[in-house]
């Protein structure tokens, strides 16, 4: 008996020692120290022996047992360790490769303009309202004045869902709306996307963008107008920049103005962006018409106001000297990178 204990002892040993991983080792402490395992047996089998044989033999099994399971034990340490050994290895990580490049990309040219616009007149205390795109005819004419024979009305420069509905071809029913919606004073500017059917060239686009201006409030003049257009532009296109106002016609002001800015690359020489003029065009504007008032319910005896509406691609266009417009909607990487 002893000697069959001492060669199961002997191979298992020899077992341990040459086992390749922790599966195979599992497997061995199984055959030898599981419920059915070989030393277990002998330790069942001991009713057969001897009252005097069975402490010898029964400590003699558990000694191989004890012996047996350190070496198990030793062994899978070793496995471990050498599974550690090989993470190490395979999972070096080179500092000296280069890293992915992750793209990042950045706000759009008209977006930029839009935001820069936005935080100059919030800093004059403007609120920032906004209007639907698909929009009344009422609140894009009727309300501003603008008759039914007006030329911006036709079907060849206004997009139309039905008779009275449309695609907006300007921000300025923002004005109406507020109007209609809050009481004086009234200082708010409407950034927004505008339609018009005009066709694709490299100052014209069906698809554009606009910020109009409103300020409604008791005693305002042209002169709160110029001084407010004046300081805008200095805050966007420089300290140095200056302002000139030209007669011109809107069906919604009276009187109405466009205003020109001194131009920002030459300061008034003359030069490729202002094309030789010295003054680049900017805006339109005006005193809020009587007729807008009243159709907004105010009272023109108590308020008057003023408006000014502008293109926000024109600015981008010349703040960052593109000279076609289909550029700012090709969505070309390679050009908007450069902003
Ligand atoms: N809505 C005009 C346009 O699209 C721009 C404009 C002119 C807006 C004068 C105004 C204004 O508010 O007072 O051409």
């Amino acid at each position: 008996m002893k000697e069959k204990i001492g060669n199961i002892k002997e191979n298992a040993l020899l077992e341990i020692n040459n086992a390749k991983d922790a599966k195979e080792l599992d497997e061995i402490r199984v055959r030898y120290l599981g419920k059915k395992g070989e030393l277990t047996l002998i330790l069942r089998g001991m009713g057969a022996l001897t009252p005097e044989e069975r402490p010898i033999i029964g400590s003699l099994v558990n000694q191989v047992r004890d012996e047996l399971e350190e070496n198990i034990e030793l062994k899978e340490k070793n496995f471990k360790q050498l599974e550690i050994k090989r993470k190490l290895e395979t999972e070096k990580i080179d500092v000296t490769m280069p890293g992915k490049k992750i793209n990042l990309g950045s706000l759009h040219p008209i977006t930029q303009i839009m935001n820069d616009v936005k935080e100059i007149f919030i800093g004059m205390g403007y609120q920032i309202a906004d209007g639907p795109e698909v929009e009344l005819a009422t609140y894009n004419f009727d309300k501003l004045n603008t008759p039914a024979d007006h030329p911006a009305r036709d079907i060849q420069d206004t997009f139309y869902i039905t008779d009275d509905i449309l695609l907006r071809s300007q921000t300025s029913p923002v004005q109406a709306r507020v109007m209609e919606n809050s009481k004086p004073p009234i200082k708010i500017i409407c950034p927004g996307a505008v339609y018009r059917s005009d066709s694709v060239d490299a100052t014209h686009s069906p698809v554009f963008h606009q910020i109009e201006g409103l300020v409604i409030d008791k005693n305002i003049s042209m002169g709160d107008l110029k001084g407010t257009l004046e300081m805008f532009a200095k805050k966007c296109l420089g300290e140095k920049t200056k302002i000139r106002f030209r007669p011109h016609h809107f069906p919604f002001t009276e009187p109405s103005a466009e205003a020109d800015v001194s131009c920002f690359v030459c300061g008034g020489k003359g030069c490729r962006v202002c094309k030789g003029e010295g003054w680049i065009e900017l805006l339109g504007c005006g005193m809020v018409h009587p007729n807008v008032l009243r159709a907004c319910n105010i009272d023109p005896e108590e308020y008057s106001g003023f408006a000014f509406g502008f293109g926000v691609e024109r600015i981008a266009m010349a703040k960052f000297g593109i000279e076609d417009m289909r550029l700012l909607y090709e969505n070309d990487v390679r050009f908007l990178k450069q902003f």
